[in-house]
């Protein structure tokens, strides 16, 4: 019932492999001081897993994220994304691997402002190839499907936090994706918008079977998902699958 970690029969869609993220930062003498973030990072996430990712502030969540995303780099170590080895990929490909596989979701929504809903959701079409009125057209089955058709011509300070965030997740969710990383997506919402968007998302990992992996800072959130990865100081530092029983002894 829990996707396990070990299980051979699928090919992960996330494998990495030793990953290191270090920063270069300029100092008060001129010589750049370099710190690092991430520390040998190793991980495999099974296509189907809904995986949650704690820490405290600054322990490189965020940035891994980033890396997983694809928009960015690690320093060293290795990511395959979908079997492919993401390093090896130009920077056209990683945009259409990054459209085709990976939607994106975000604390603070990121909407573009003076569009409305309906075109924030078309946008990744547009990118995607697809003309104005199928992009459009698409982008409203989405927003019907999120519960949000009445609101498509709102733009984002017309709607309420959880429906901007429920924008945020059609447009996330409108080219398909195999793969949702959302960082920290209810960390702007009060409790109650954000237990109907973790319904959302776990609706959407159930019946959809989409991969889902979520930073969050409350242990209400992360019980959602059945797999825990705690980071700390750009460390692992757990690594396990949560049952009921498991969340319902932290929560
Ligand atoms: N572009 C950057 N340049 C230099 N240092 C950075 C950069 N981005 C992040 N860092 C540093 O890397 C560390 C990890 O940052 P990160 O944003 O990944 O943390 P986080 O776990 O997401 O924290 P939070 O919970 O506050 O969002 C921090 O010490 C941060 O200052
Ligand atoms: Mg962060």
């Amino acid at each position: 019932m829990y996707p396990v970690k070990s299980d051979t029969s699928t090919k992960p869609l996330i494998h990495v492999e030793n990953l290191c993220k270090n920063y270069s930062l300029g100092s008060s003498t001129g010589d750049p001081i370099n710190s690092q973030v991430l520390f040998d990072v190793c991980l495999d996430i099974n296509p189907g897993e809904f995986v949650a990712i704690m820490g405290h502030s600054g322990s490189g969540k965020s940035t891994l994220m980033n890396i997983l995303g694809c928009l960015d780099t690690p320093t060293s170590g290795h990511y395959w994304l979908a079997e492919r080895d993401v390093a090896s990929l130009s920077s056209d490909e990683l945009a259409r691997i990054r459209n085709r596989y990976i939607g994106f979701v975000f604390q603070g929504f990121n909407l573009l402002k003076r569009m409305t809903a309906l075109d924030n959701v078309a946008t990744p079409l547009l990118y995607a190839g697809l003309n104005r009125s199928r992009s459009r057209k698409l982008a409203l089955e989405q927003l019907r499907r999120t519960g949000l058709e009445n609101f498509a011509l709102h733009q984002p300070n017309q709607l309420s936090g959880g429906q901007q965030q429920r924008v945020a997740i059609s447009r996330a969710l409108v080219n398909q994706p195999q793969l949702i990383l959302a960082d920290e997506p209810t960390g702007n919402l009060d409790s109650q918008t954000s237990s109907e968007i973790m319904a959302l998302f776990d609706q959407l990992n159930r019946e959809q079977g989409i991969t889902i992996v979520l930073v969050t800072h409350e242990n209400e959130i992360a019980a959602y998902a059945n797999r825990l990865i705690r980071l700390k100081d750009g460390h692992v530092i757990h690594d396990e699958s949560q049952t009921p029983e498991s969340i319902s002894a932290t929560i």
